[in-house]
């Protein structure tokens, strides 16, 4: 039996997202992303490679869980770093709360990767982990490191992985996570990017466009220029938004509660409150904003939709091995 081991990591939210695949299965991103670890929101997973077992067996917050399609290619790719067969038991805790409308795949298979990883023995690079990790979710090359990181797009399975680009800002700055639906998306993250690349006549401008705006959050971020980060964040997700509604035929995540809080935070903005949002494959809002107008924007948007329910968070650590 192999030693058990448990990592821990934090979901993360895209301030340039990731929007399309180049490679399916090795999940090769067509743009680089750059995204906010947070606090709050993480995921720890416990590895075993067990020689008793007959097949992987997984554990979801305490419930038997079919092992999916995308647990079994990080599992896999491990089994084949590291030269072995032997069956794997995972057991997953997912501190995000049910439904934040944050990805919890993000956290999930970070986790993963860094505890598979070590329980079979393999002593990996961060930036190996990155690589392992974005085999099960894309989102996940990213949670590997803490604060604003940036995946490199690459070409290949070598060199698409992520890199810290500022770890520890000494920034304030808050994301509020407001949901407003809870039910699961009709169309996963994976089938619009297909349909998006494939369809929509915006993607090439897409792709430009996001190389742009990597290049200006990047100076925002070093400039700790709030102001250019959020509307960079906000005006690259609508960019995204505005491919589903070009694809054919047309897809959109947004709900009219999703467009109630847009205009909330224009409105916000006119009465001097800062703010910015970002939004996921799905209809909640995140929304970017600072310590000091926190706590009127949470009432604002909380008296305008009263069966929200908005959580807070702050930058967030990268994965790390619990001991
Ligand atoms: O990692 P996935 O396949 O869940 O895709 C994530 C896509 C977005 O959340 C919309 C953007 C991003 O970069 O995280």
């Amino acid at each position: 039996m192999s030693k058990t081991v448990t990592a821990r990591a934090h979901t993360n939210i895209a301030l340039v997202k990731y929007w399309g695949k180049k490679d399916d299965e090795l999940i090769i991103p067509m743009n680089s992303s750059l995204s906010l670890t947070l606090d709050h929101f993480y995921t720890d997973t416990t590895v075993t490679f067990d020689s008793q077992l007959v097949a992987d067996h997984f554990t979801l917050d305490g419930q038997s869980t079919p092992v999916s399609a995308k647990i079994t290619r990080v599992i896999d790719r491990v089994r084949t770093l590291a030269g072995i067969t032997t069956p794997a038991r995972i057991d997953s805790i997912n501190h995000v709360p049910n439904m934040a409308g944050l990805a919890s795949s993000a956290s999930a298979f970070a986790a993963l990767a860094l505890a598979a990883s070590q329980a079979a023995g393999l002593d990996l690079s961060l930036r190996d982990v990155s690589r392992l990790a974005r085999r099960g979710s894309g989102s996940a090359t990213r949670s590997v490191y803490g604060g604003f990181v940036e995946w490199q797009m690459g070409h290949d399975d070598t060199d698409s992985y992520a890199v810290p680009y500022l770890e520890h800002p000494d920034w304030d700055i808050h994301v509020l996570a407001v949901v407003v639906n809870s039910a699961p998306k009709a169309i996963s993250s994976t089938a619009g990017m297909k349909r998006v690349v494939s369809t929509s006549p915006f993607y090439p401008a897409w792709v430009e466009q996001t190389a742009k705006d990597m290049v200006t959050i990047k100076q925002a971020i070093t400039a700790h220029d709030f102001t250019q980060l959020g509307e960079t964040a906000e005006a690259n997700a609508m960019k995204m938004h505005a491919l589903n509604m070009a694809a054919l035929p047309p897809f959109s995540y947004f709900s009219p509660d999703t467009i109630q809080i847009l205009d909330a935070i224009a409105e916000l903005r006119r009465q001097g409150y800062e703010c910015y949002a970002t939004i996921d494959a799905g209809p909640n809002v995140k929304i970017l904003c600072q310590a000091a107008t926190k706590d009127h924007i949470i009432n604002y948007i909380q008296g305008l939709l009263p069966t929200s329910q908005i959580y807070s968070a702050t930058v967030g650590p990268g994965a790390t091995i619990c001991e």
